[in-house]
């Protein structure tokens, strides 16, 4: 199943390269700025189109996953600075043979968890994501075309500790005390099943570049769940991993990585290590803290990070909190605008558009 490895030469030129830039380190005359979840239920039009398609029926298909990526891009044209193209991290699970399903007001659900070590023979030996997840490959093909080079487009995928957390846990969870219990009662079985996701990860991420993305994000959306030592042993080597085997594998087509440790304030020094260009911050940390903890650590460019909960402001307490954000992380480079964590279904499109053009304003250099 030998897909095409695509190039820049293969896809209409970029106009607008900001976040690229901004992910290198290099100057940037403005901000950029995308936020995580733009495509999701708070749009009106996304959600025509999910009362359509199951969750999942839209990531599978190309041309629905590519009118959703396109969705906010449309909405806030020249407002937004990147793409991400709409899947979920949950695709390794299902490539690695278990049933996922999202239900609705409710998230993701596992009807049969991994519950004992025995359980990871279920899981595919050998994943060929060119294979399994060829219709995500599609999609970033697809939506990269339709782009016609307005933004760069996202790819992503989940990380190792949170992809395992939910395997375990079925769904979300408070406590996490299930997929915990097996990095303390089953640690060779939790490190085998951790690794085995790392190179799905990888090879998927891979995939993903040389079908058209350009900057990809790894989302570890419960880092913040583990010990600092537990981060260090459970999650932190295997996202250095990621970083190495995506950058080997691609060479002189390597793209910008960001990583998203959410809630692992303990970790920042050693992420700013681990072979990542963008580190992404949530809400409750400060720039000057992240920056005072990567002290010493390679200089990397930091992405984040109002409270999603400020878009239920009033617009001109939300406007002051952007304004003082992109104070805080100081303008003319090093910093990518985002939310802490991803849209909510309550936001009010309009606020979006507030906390953009805010960005914008607080962000501009004068020339
Ligand atoms: O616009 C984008 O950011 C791109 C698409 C995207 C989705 N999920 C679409 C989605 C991305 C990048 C993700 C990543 C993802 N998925 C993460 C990491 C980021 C994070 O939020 O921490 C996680 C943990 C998941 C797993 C997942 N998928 C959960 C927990 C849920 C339910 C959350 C909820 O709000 O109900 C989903 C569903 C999901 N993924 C939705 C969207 C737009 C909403 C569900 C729907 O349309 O029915």
């Amino acid at each position: 199943t030998a897909r095409p490895v695509l190039t820049d030469a293969d896809f209409p030129p970029l106009k607008n390269d900001l976040i690229l830039r901004a992910a290198r380190g290099e100057p940037t005359e403005r901000t950029p700025v995308w936020v995580m979840r733009q495509a999701g239920r708070y749009l009106p039009e996304f959600r025509e189109t999910r009362a359509e398609h199951d969750f999942f029926r839209v990531c599978r298909t190309p041309e629905l996953a590519t009118r959703v990526t396109l969705q906010p891009i449309d909405r806030y044209a020249g407002l937004l600075d990147a793409s991400i193209i709409f899947c979920d991290i949950l695709v390794v699970p299902q490539a690695l043979g278990m049933t996922v399903e999202m239900v609705p007001g409710k998230g993701p659900h596992f009807p049969e968890p991994l519950r004992e070590p025995a359980d990871l023979e279920r899981l595919t030996t050998h994943v060929d994501v060119e294979k399994e997840l060829g219709y995500a490959l599609d999609a970033i093909t697809l939506t990269r075309q339709q782009l016609a080079g307005r933004v760069p487009l996202f790819g992503f995928c989940g990380a190792p500790w949170t992809l395992m957390a939910y395997m375990i846990e079925g769904g979300g969870s408070k406590t996490f005390s299930k997929a915990k219990r097996w990095l303390f009662q089953y640690p060779d079985a939790a490190s085998q099943l951790l690794q085995r996701l790392t190179e799905v990860a990888a090879d998927f991420l891979v995939a993903q570049v040389n079908a058209g993305a350009q900057i990809v994000q790894v989302f570890d959306s419960w880092a913040g769940e583990l010990s600092p030592a537990d981060f260090e042993r459970f999650s932190l080597p295997y996202l250095r991993q990621i970083a190495e085997r995506v950058r080997a594998q691609l060479g002189d087509r390597a793209v910008p990585m960001v990583v998203f440790a959410k809630g692992a304030h303990f970790g920042l020094h050693a992420l700013a290590h681990a072979g990542y260009d963008v580190v992404s911050l949530d809400w409750t940390v400060t720039p000057q803290e992240a920056r005072r903890a990567m002290a010493g650590a390679p200089r990397v460019t930091l992405q984040g990070n109002l409270d999603p909960c400020l878009l239920f402001a009033p617009h001109d307490v939300l406007r002051a909190r952007a304004r003082q954000m992109i104070n805080d992380f100081g303008v003319g480079g090093g910093h990518i605008a985002n939310l802490g964590h991803g849209m909510m279904p309550d936001h009010d499109p309009e606020a979006l558009r507030v906390y953009l053009e805010a960005v914008r304003d607080a962000s501009t250099v004068s020339r």
